[in-house]
């Protein structure tokens, strides 16, 4: 018998999960998305392309993998169709590698005009959605009327679709939203026929018959850590559990099952939308940041909000997932910067902390720690990187007390360096 890994951010998104699912896909037989949906961005660079998957699985570019949308996911049909025709070029066989759970979630065009009146309606306080409709489609799923994708092929899904579609309309009628979606309603229901065409069945059954069978499954998160819906910094967060707990929830899988965790962070920090972010840098030091990164989201193309690694958020997360070992990605761009720094702890009305507040607010002070920074030259493996990218590798195992195993120096799948642990 076999166990289930997985893979996940450390951080609030945008770590570079698609490139390290796509790194490690090789190994498994089975990659999995386990929660969120086209909120997410995972960004695959090879062979000189570059492309972006929303709601797929970051496996499905290796044709001996099955690549599973879970029940934890909430999915748009109509994004789902597009990333299809995307893929068209690649010539993959989707019909067999790509598996879709008959309890994720369906987004209507409608739950899109209401993620957007509601961000409308809370004004300063919006929190920065990406309006792909995430929110309301889980707050249908926990209030237990939403719809699934196995309710497609039953006769009364019109019937239902209109229920749920009426209900809608009369919230964004009381918050005076008024929109027209006869187009996307259109596109949907086009888009319910492809989804019709692809294997939908109860995904949990094929996973836990995986690992019975010893094969090898990874779990993908989307997100990060800190947008958990729990233990995030709320309410600048996601709708779903984005942590360990969230794979076994949004699989199937008991807990008992998890092996590795993989945990994903950047060298840096970086944040989409609104929310506290007590290392963020400012003026000139935040875009240069920006700049050197390319830190611009995959999704909406929004630009991020760039700051220094934040150790006692780093070590929240390592707990909150069980992380056995880190991924650390983008250390080139930090290339060519005198001195670096990492946040030790926060100060909040002149005590000093490490614990992630409740309420994360602005007035948490940093306590930085500089570092000499390094110029990357060319590598072929981890003792041959500048020795003071070495010694940030190493402060960082330090602090959080778990090993780096893999280092990340480019959007390539070969700009890549493996640590032993
Ligand atoms: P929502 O999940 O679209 O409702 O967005 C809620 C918050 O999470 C916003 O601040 C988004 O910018 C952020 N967010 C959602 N998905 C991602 C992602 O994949 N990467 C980074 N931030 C995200």
């Amino acid at each position: 018998m076999s166990k289930v890994d997985v893979l996940l951010g450390l951080q609030w998104g945008d770590e570079g999960k698609g490139k390290a699912v796509d790194f490690l896909a090789p190994k498994y037989d089975v990659v999995a998305r386990f929660q969120g949906g086209p909120n997410a961005g995972h960004t695959l660079e090879f062979d000189g392309k570059k492309h972006v998957l929303h709601q797929i699985p970051s496996g499905i570019f290796h044709e001996q993998i099955k690549n599973v949308i879970g029940n934890g996911v909430v999915i748009d049909p109509i994004v789902f169709q597009k990333e299809i025709e995307e893929l068209g070029p690649y010539n993959l066989d989707l019909k067999s590698s790509l598996l879709l759970s008959n309890k994720a979630q369906l987004i209507l065009p409608t739950h899109k005009l209401l993620d957007k009146a509601l961000e409308i309606s809370k004004g300063n306080e919006k929190i920065g959605s990406t309006l792909r409709g995430i929110g309301p489609t889980y707050q249908d799923k926990v209030g237990r009327h939403g719809l699934r994708i196995g309710d497609i092929i039953e006769p009364d899904f019109d019937t239902r679709y209109t229920k749920l579609k009426e209900q809608h309309l009369s919230i964004l009628d009381r918050l005076g939203f008024n929109e027209d979606h006869s187009e996307a309603e259109k596109e949907f229901f086009e888009s319910l026929d492809l989804m019709r065409s692809f294997q939908v069945l109860s995904t949990e059954y094929f996973i836990n018959d995986s690992i019975s069978t010893g094969k090898k499954v990874l779990a993908e998160g989307a997100q990060g850590t800190l947008l958990d819906i729990d233990f995030g910094s709320y309410p600048f967060v996601t709708s779903s559990n984005t942590t360990t707990a969230g794979a076994c929830a949004g699989l199937g899988i008991a807990p008992k099952q998890i092996d590795q965790v993989f945990g994903i962070f950047k060298a840096y920090c970086t944040r989409v939308g609104s929310g506290p972010f007590p290392t963020e840098l400012f003026g000139e030091e935040g875009e240069s940041l920006r700049k050197l990164g390319n830190e611009f989201g995959a999704t909406t193309g929004r630009p991020r909000r760039c700051g220094w690694l934040d150790i006692p958020a780093l070590n929240y997360s390592c707990m909150l997932n069980g992380v056995t070992q880190l991924f650390m990605m983008k250390a080139d761009v930090l290339s060519g910067i005198d001195t670096v720094k990492m946040c030790n702890a926060y100060i909040k009305d002149g005590e000093q902390t490490e614990e992630f507040p409740f309420i994360y607010t602005d007035s948490y002070e940093p306590v930085n720690e500089s570092l000499e920074g390094w110029t990357l030259d060319s590598y072929d493996n981890f003792e041959s990187l500048p020795s003071k990218l070495k010694q940030f590798v190493e402060t960082i195992e330090g602090k959080v007390k778990t090993p780096v195993s893999l280092i990340s120096l480019g959007p390539d799948r070969k700009e890549t360096v493996l640590k032993k642990i």
